[in-house]
Parts: C-alpha cells; sequence; structure tokens
C-alpha cells in the first residue's frame, strides 16, 4: 500500500511574501487526493514542500516516520524514491529523448539492465499515449505531450506516492479524461498514494476520494470529497462553478467593496458571462477501467469515511450515504435521509478551519461501524426535523 503523508502546521514564504500557513492534513495511504486553489496560492510550492524541494519555514511533513523538514540530505535522498513527481511544466531534460527522459530514474536510482530499462520505459510510453514518440526532444513535441511523458517518468520507479502538478494543463479535455482513468486504473493497480493538484472542476469531481482548497493563504478545508463538492463556502462555490462573483479576483483576493459592487451590479441585473449552472453536488466518481480488480484504496475509505461519517456537515453525510450502494447502506446501518449526529455548518472563511475539513481522525469519535462495538459509541440516529438541508 502506498505511504501515509501527514503534513502538520506546515507554514512557508519566501522572504516578507507569506505564501500558506499552518497547513495541517492527512494523506490517507493508498487514496486519491486533489488540492485545488486560484492560481498562485501556492499549491506547486506545496507540492515541493511535500518532497523538500522547497523548505518550509515551520511544521512537519512526515512519511514513514521521517519528518523530510528536518531530516538529513541522506535521509531525504532515500524518501524521495518513494515519489514520483510530475511537476507543472514537465521538468524534461531538453537535450534527451523522451525514452533517456523516462529512463533517467531508472538509471540514476536503480541498477537495472538496459533489457530490463527498456522494458519499462516502452510500457510506461504506452500506458501515456507516446508509443513511437521515444526519439523525439522534449522541444520537437506538443505542449500536452510533454506532459504525459513527465508523467510516464514518474512511474518508472513504482512510486509509493505520486504527486502531480496539473496533468490536464496543456491536454484537450478526451486527453484529460484519458490521463484521469490513467490515474485511478494506477491507483487500482499500485496502491499508490496519489495528490493532485489541478484547476480542472470536471477532474475534481469524479476523480479523486478527497479533495483540498488553499485560499488566502489557508487551507480551505481538505476531506472526503463529499464535503467540498457540497460545501457552501462561497469561495468553493465560485471556484467549482468558475463563476467570476465571489471573493476570488484576478489578483487572488477580491477587497468587500468589488464584491458588494458586483451584488449590485448582478442584482440589477447585469449577466457577467459566467456560467448560471450550480455544479456542486456528489456526482459518482471515476471507476477503475473494466477488467482490473476493485481499488482497495476505494474499499479503505468507505470505511474510513464512514467512522468520521457523523463528524461532517449534513449535506456531505447525505451525499456519502445517498453515494452507498444498497447493501453498503445495510452494511453501515444507514440510509438516506437520515442524519448520523447534528453537527454544524462549517463557519464561512475567513474563520478559523474545522477540525474535520483537514482530514484529521478524532480518535474517540467513531460512528457505527460493522463489527465494531466501543465504549461511548454514537448510534445512528435519524436528522432532527428540519436539518440537513443545504
Ligand atoms: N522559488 C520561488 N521563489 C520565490 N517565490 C516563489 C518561488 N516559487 C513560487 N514563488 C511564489 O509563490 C507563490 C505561489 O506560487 P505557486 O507556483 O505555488 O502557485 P500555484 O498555486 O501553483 O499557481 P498556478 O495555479 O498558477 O500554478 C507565487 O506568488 C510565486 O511567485
Ligand atoms: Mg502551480
Amino acid at each position: 500500500m502506498g505511504a501515509e503523508v501527514v503534513v502538520e502546521g506546515l507554514t512557508k514564504s519566501f522572504g516578507k511574501q507569506a505564501i500558506w500557513r499552518d497547513v495541517t492534513l492527512t494523506l490517507p495511504p493508498g487514496e486519491v487526493s486533489a488540492m485545488l486553489g486560484p492560481s498562485g496560492t501556492g499549491k506547486s510550492v506545496f507540492l515541493k514542500s511535500m518532497i523538500g524541494l522547497l523548505k518550509p519555514d515551520r511544521g512537519r511533513c512526515v512519511i514513514n516516520g521521517v519528518d523530510i523538514v528536518t531530516c538529513s540530505e541522506h535521509k531525504l535522498y532515500e524518501i524521495r524514491k518513494l515519489f514520483g513527481v510530475l511537476f507543472q511544466d514537465g521538468a524534461l531534460f531538453g537535450s534527451m529523448n523522451l525514452y533517456d527522459n523516462v529512463a533517467f530514474p531508472l538509471r540514476e536510482h536503480t541498477k537495472k539492465s538496459e533489457t530490463e530499462i527498456r522494458r519499462i520505459v516502452q510500457e510506461k510510453l504506452e500506458m501515456t499515449g507516446l508509443a513511437g514518440a521515444d526519439k523525439k526532444l522534449p522541444g520537437e513535441i506538443s505542449g500536452g505531450m510533454r506532459k504525459r511523458a513527465g508523467l510516464a517518468r514518474a512511474l518508472v520507479l513504482d512510486p509509493q506516492i505520486i504527486l502531480v502538478d496539473e496533468p490536464d494543463s496543456g491536454l484537450d479535455p478526451v486527453r484529460t479524461a484519458y490521463i484521469s482513468q490513467l490515474l485511478i486504473d494506477l491507483n487500482t493497480q499500485i496502491d499508490a498514494t496519489i495528490l493532485i493538484v489541478s484547476h480542472n472542476i470536471n477532474l475534481a469531481r469524479t476523480v479523486p476520494d478527497n479533495l483540498g482548497m488553499l485560499f488566502r493563504k489557508e487551507l480551505v478545508m481538505f476531506g472526503p470529497r463529499e464535503v467540498l463538492l457540497t460545501s457552501d463556502e462561497p469561495v468553493v462555490e465560485q471556484f467549482l462553478n468558475g463563476r467570476k462573483r465571489g471573493p476570488i479576483g484576478m489578483s487572488e483576493e477580491k477587497d468587500t467593496a468589488t464584491m458588494a459592487r458586483e451584488e449590485a451590479e448582478a442584482a440589477a441585473g447585469h449577466h457577467d458571462g459566467s456560467p448560471d449552472e450550480d455544479v456542486r453536488g456528489v456526482i459518482p466518481q471515476m471507476q477503475p477501467s473494466p477488467g482490473l480488480p476493485e481499488r482497495s484504496g476505494e474499499r479503505r475509505r468507505k470505511d474510513r469515511v464512514m467512522r468520521i461519517l457523523h463528524t461532517l456537515p449534513p449535506a456531505a453525510q447525505e451525499g456519502i450515504i445517498e453515494s452507498l450502494s444498497p447493501e453498503d447502506q445495510q452494511r453501515y446501518g444507514v440510509h438516506p435521509h437520515m442524519l448520523v449526529k447534528s453537527t454544524p455548518r462549517p463557519t464561512p472563511s475567513p474563520g478559523p478551519v474545522p477540525s474535520q475539513h483537514q482530514g484529521q481522525l478524532p480518535a474517540d469519535q467513531v460512528a457505527q461501524f460493522p463489527g465494531q462495538q466501543r465504549p461511548g459509541q454514537h448510534r445512528m440516529r435519524p436528522a432532527d426535523p428540519g436539518q440537513g438541508q443545504g
């Protein structure tokens, strides 16, 4: 199974420019997570901090018991072998053809023979739709091909943790769908822990098990996908729906006067060209390709999420329960339109981040779970009338 990544209180600045502070989240092992956020909020910086390429000012990032923020260079080198990383710009060596680029980590980190290397490289090039392009230099291929070559290279060491920075940028919608499927299939086949950084709403809605968002130098939320997909946070609503109206502006943050003016203009009937449709809500998650086994990460996540169900906002609980099969609903003793425990709605941002949105698992708060009976266990009970809507 992929490694768990525990991030605690991570804070990063460049000189006087604060990027984000106190980021706390856990990437559950073998699950697929995605981080959203407007351009410039520090998603790529976060990704680079997770592999020790950038040094955070404070906080911890613990992988297999090693805190990569404070560990030795030697330890960091060892830990990095667990990672496969697709950087935002592909980060290919310009003077090497695609074959040598993809073979590079194998030649650098393993003692494999060239025959074995050829087999692995061809397999990854085929997987990413680049078979036949192995002799081309990065400068001779399209942006989307460079992206896919970067992904092929990220996969050659069978990584336990895969970090992909905007796998969809530069790709057409069809290739994006294939890359999304590839990530789900990879997770099924090698059970790696995956973190995707993306702006792609379709990908965010259908691919990851967990979703988070960075905004205003904070982690707005991180947790099961259903929490973000049903969130009423203005920033989440604006981002998912791709609207101009809301707290995100061209230079990331909008002042309150601008927001008030936009509200007034909208009320006066001005249409700013933003889509009217509200895409929030839980839609079915992408499944592994036919012929592949069940995704273990999905099964583990189901158990994990059901343990913390009662700590989640009512709309997220509903979304989770409704996405369970009738058999699973019976197994967990839940049914649609019931609530496990009334939980207050999250405080609108800016404000303290509710811990349940950060993927933290409160040990003493475990919902009814098959074969598990603990002292002080919360029993599931129907929702109070009037609750759970919204
Ligand atoms: N090495 C660096 N030195 C100084 N500042 C940096 C460095 N890397 C990033 N930054 C700054 O950190 C901020 C966040 O950058 P980052 O690339 O992480 O944004 P992002 O969320 O990935 O944006 P996008 O969605 O456009 O890729 C930016 O203001 C950027 O200028
Ligand atoms: Mg970026």
